[in-house]
């Protein structure tokens, strides 16, 4: 099969602009080579995974201090640490001997202990340990620590960046603050917190994960019978550059998706009532009064997506149910089926993407959000 040949990257940037100043009326998806030339993905990581806010998980998946877990932004292998104090800091997850990754996956220590020649480290990234290094006069081990990386918790979301200059996330998802607090959701409580590659862009998975059109489809066999489109309500406000959102309120008889009676905060129809924010680049979750599911996205090349993906449920939910492991595992397996019909479909359009004869067409009204990433695009890679 023969695959079409990207446009140079300055006529992609421009009409990547120019699309970015039509209104959605008149808006098409972005070309082909957005998501299929590796000059944009360059450009992509320079300006966008190098620079702003990716999310690396929840807060309580980290609950005790030693509790760590590992996430790599961009090619910078990070460990993040609950520390003595109840903080949580993020540090370089590189050994400052000859360089060997320190520690891997999820799990609680006392120190950090490099498996090349044991340099040790302490949970605040101090060196408290160095064999054999005391026959080198000039060693002093106390001049030496894991360079720390910019991390800030914010409503119990974890977020790392790369640019000491990031405006602090508190300040840049202040107009979020308010719609989300209702929920409650740093008490939420995590089920589930998985790392997966898929073939395909990632932004063809942040597009899926903005607009509700696809749902009676795709997902036909799990919860497309419970969105009714035309309830769909987008912000009424001018979209904000570091956010969007969008609500969905489902239908009495949802299985899933609705207040539990011990939930007193949510009052009359926002107890159906989900959220969905999208905070740019890539961190994406679905808030609903009875549980949250989020996705957290970085490229690792044009076809190939890192996907960072977990749930939780309110606590009144688990603290109410006779039998919270069946409930847990059912929650997953339902959320699994779900992530498979995605799959499916942004796997495919990323094959799409790359055919000869592959076009943008015109975007529906609920793609609303699908535009405000367009221009969000535009303003970080156009020049
Ligand atoms: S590389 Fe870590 S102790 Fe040598
Ligand atoms: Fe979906």
């Amino acid at each position: 099969m023969s695959v079409k040949a990207c446009k140079p990257l300055e006529n992609i940037l421009k009409d990547l602009s120019a699309l970015a100043l039509l209104p959605l009326e008149e808006a098409t998806a972005m070309d082909p080579g957005v998501y299929t030339s590796a000059a944009f993905l360059a450009l992509e990581r320079e300006k966008i995974f190098q620079r702003q806010w990716i999310c690396a998980g929840l807060s309580a998946d980290i609950p005790e201090t030693g509790d760590y877990t590992c996430f790599d932004l961009d090619s910078q292998p990070i460990v993040i640490m609950r520390q003595s104090d109840g903080g949580i800091e993020a540090f370089s997850n590189v050994c400052r001997h000859r360089m060997m990754t320190l520690l891997e996956g999820s799990g609680s220590c006392r120190r950090i202990v490099c498996p090349y020649h044991a340099w040790t480290y302490g949970i605040d990234g101090q060196l408290i340990a160095a064999p054999q290094m005391q026959e080198r006069p000039d060693f002093r081990k106390d001049e030496i620590s894991l360079p720390k990386i910019r991390c800030e918790v914010w409503h119990g979301w974890i977020y790392l960046t790369l640019d000491q200059d990031a405006e602090p996330v508190s300040a840049l998802l202040a107009g979020l603050e308010p719609l989300v607090s209702p929920y409650n959701m740093q008490h939420y409580v995590p089920i589930a917190r998985q790392q997966q590659v898929w073939s395909t862009n990632w932004k063809h998975l942040t597009e899926n994960f903005m607009e509700g059109y696809h749902l009676p489809v795709t997902h036909k066999a799990t919860v497309g019978g419970y969105f009714p489109l035309e309830d769909t309500q987008f912000s009424e406000q001018k979209p904000d550059p570091a956010f969007t959102y969008q609500f969905f309120t489902k239908t009495g008889d949802a299985p899933v998706g609705t207040a539990h009676p011990d939930n007193k905060r949510l009052k009359g129809k926002q107890r159906r009532t989900s959220i969905l924010p999208t905070v740019f680049p890539s961190h994406m979750y679905a808030l609903a009064p009875d549980h949250f599911w989020y996705l957290s996205l970085q490229p690792l090349g044009p076809g190939e997506v890192a996907i960072l993906y977990g749930a939780a449920l309110a606590p009144e939910v688990l603290a109410a149910s006779e039998e919270p492991k069946n409930l847990i595992n059912e929650t997953c397996s339902f959320l699994d089926q779900v992530n498979a019909e995605d799959r499916m479909v942004v796997e495919g359009i990323y094959r799409g993407a790359q055919a000869p004869l592959s076009m943008p067409g015109p975007l529906c009204w609920l793609e609303k959000e699908n535009h405000e990433f367009t221009q969000y695009l535009a303003r970080q890679l156009c020049p």
